[in-house]
């Protein structure tokens, strides 16, 4: 079970995130048969903003957030989205059977053609082709991993419908299973948390309690300006439906949620409870705040986390792409010497050779007499050509004189094994 998660780029993390989406994620990451995918979307950074620093910035605090939150990088894989060029690659495939009528009804697009609109403008004035495409990106993000499970917020929703719509098309078009159909998982959990004026904790409604940035103090300063009533110290203060229990209900054990309402009702000052929702938010907030500001102040050990996971998400997604590449027709000439329809004519067995060429890097060739079926991208470890092939060889292929050479081969490798275990088949 693969899941994966995107966060864009462009500002820093608050404390809805945190209690919406990064704490229930590391959570989930830690369970047994899960792989789980976390990146910086910072190709998806570029559509909305400009400013070169800020997109560094951001992704370094957002990468220093989940490992400061707890996620284990050696279990789960933390990635810099632009630090695989291959999710353009894939990007590019997919805009090729992707329908334009299909992101005309994409709500982001829909909603800035509605800005233009009401602004008196063209209605595409505001629309570059990023982010008429985005949805596409998001789709190749999602599909070079097989990813399954998609948790997300609603407003993601419709971008992982439109994912699976794209992965079918192009299965179809390609005859083949390439792509698993993504789930979204929309958790009930996601996007509770009240903001300080009551509504949802939102950057949009500019009312957020940053998560880290700006230290105890400004987590002081925010929790000061949540909205309460104005009952005095000693009056009692039903405490349901409020911010503030919300708030602290996600930061206190079920004891302590029910001691905070009994104290409420008997009268506790607003002030008094506030400073306590502070301490209990940073008994859990305050040694990941120590180690985010430690990352923050050695990014080469940062750097260094994001390229082992760079690595790591590449072994998965190249074969993947590579056999992409082969089925769109991205691929060397097969022909050697003799025509195709007198090589297929011919008897020969087909055979496979894995070798290291010239350049120093690890091929696969399968040949059928005179007739070159498939060659591999060159790799850089022999290992990965290797997966390469075995993915390969493990599904059906669009080329029926490719597909028949692989079908002799899976049953030459079950002769095979069926005559080491004898026993096992009687
Ligand atoms: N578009 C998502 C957002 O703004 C971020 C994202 C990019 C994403 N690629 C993704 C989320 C892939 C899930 C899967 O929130």
């Amino acid at each position: 079970m693969r899941v994966l998660t995107g966060i864009t780029t462009t500002g820093t993390l608050h404390l809805g995130n945190y209690v919406g989406a990064i704490r229930p994620a590391i959570a989930a990451s830690k369970q047994e048969g899960v792989e789980s995918f976390f990146f910086m979307a910072d190709y998806h950074a570029l559509i909305k903003c400009d400013d070169p620093d800020r997109v560094e910035a951001s992704r370094m605090q957002i990468a220093a957030t989940w490992i400061a939150a707890g996620l284990d990088v050696e279990r789960a894989l933390l990635y810099r989205q632009s630090d695989l060029p291959e999710v353009c690659e894939l990007t590019w495939m997919l805009t090729c059977v992707t329908a334009k009528g299909q992101m005309n009804r994409a709500h982001a697009y829909k909603a800035a053609v509605d800005a233009a609109v009401a602004a008196g403008e063209e209605p595409d004035s505001q629309v570059t082709m990023g982010l008429f495409s985005y949805p596409i990106l998001m789709a190749a993000d999602i599909l070079l991993y097989n990813a399954h499970r998609i948790p997300v917020g609603k407003d993601q929703v419709q971008h992982i419908e439109m994912a699976r719509d794209v992965a079918q098309r192009f299965n179809s078009t390609y005859g083949a299973d390439f792509f698993v159909l993504p789930e979204a998982q929309v958790d009930a959990e996601m996007e509770l948390l009240p903001g300080l004026d009551g509504r949802k904790m939102s950057k949009s409604y500019d009312n957020v309690v940053p998560l880290f940035e700006g230290g105890l103090a400004s987590l002081q300063a925010a929790i000061a300006k949540v909205v309460t009533d104005s009952r005095l110290p000693g009056e009692p203060k039903e405490p349901e439906g409020t911010a503030f229990i919300q708030l602290w209900d996600a930061f206190a054990s079920p004891d302590e949620r029910a001691a905070m309402r009994f104290d409420l009702r008997a009268g506790l000052a607003w002030g008094e409870a506030k400073q306590r929702l502070v301490a209990q938010i940073d008994r859990e907030l305050g040694p990941m705040r120590a180690r985010y500001e430690q990352l923050m102040e050695n990014p080469d050990e940062l750097e260094a986390i994001l390229a082992r996971g760079a690595e790591r998400a590449r072994a998965i997604a190249r074969p993947l792409l590579a056999r992409l590449r082969e089925a769109v027709g991205l691929r060397r000439s097969r022909l050697l010497g003799a025509s195709k329809a007198e090589a297929v004519k011919s008897s020969a067995p087909p055979l496979v050779k894995q070798y290291r060429e010239s350049d120093g890097l690890f091929y696969v060739k399968l040949t059928q007499g005179e007739l070159q079926l498939l060659l591999s991208p060159g790799f850089a470890q022999g290992r990965e050509a290797g997966d390469w092939w075995k993915a390969t060889k493990a599904a059906p292929h669009a080329d029926p004189a490719v597909d028949a050479a692989l079908q002799w081969l899976r049953a030459q490798d079950e002769a095979k094994a069926a005559a080491k275990s004898p026993q096992a088949n009687a």
